[in-house]
């Protein structure tokens, strides 16, 4: 599948929610994550992310992230189309350190 990751933090663009054919983004307070079960490996949404944070698990180091997409996809509520991105997306575009500072 396709995973998010840490550079969703803050941004949550919701760019990936409109492409996805699937429907299969689960949105939390400050990024969203795929369901693993649910992504078809399509690949549209990675281009479409302005902050790049879409990545496939075919990808190595992404052992975190999958865990995260997996449990919180469970618990968090389905997103099916786009709302507006938080005013101040840009300023945490390409951040370091938002897991810690910011994940909740
Ligand atoms: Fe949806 Fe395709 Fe992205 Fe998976 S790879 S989350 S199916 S758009
Ligand atoms: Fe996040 Fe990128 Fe989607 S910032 S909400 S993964 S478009």
């Amino acid at each position: 599948s396709y995973v998010v990751t840490e550079a969703c933090i803050r941004c949550k663009y919701m760019d990936c929610v409109e492409v996805c054919p699937v429907d299969c983004f689960y949105e939390g307070e400050n990024m969203l994550v795929i369901n693993p079960n649910e992504c078809i490996d399509c690949g549209v949404c990675e281009p479409e992310c302005p902050a790049e944070a879409i990545l496939p698990d075919t990808e190595g180091g992404l052992e975190q992230w999958l865990e995260l997409n997996a449990k919180y996809s469970a618990e968090w509520p389905n997103l099916t189309s786009k709302r507006d991105t938080p005013e101040d997306a840009d300023a945490f575009k390409g951040v370091e350190g938002k897991f810690e500072k910011f994940f909740s």
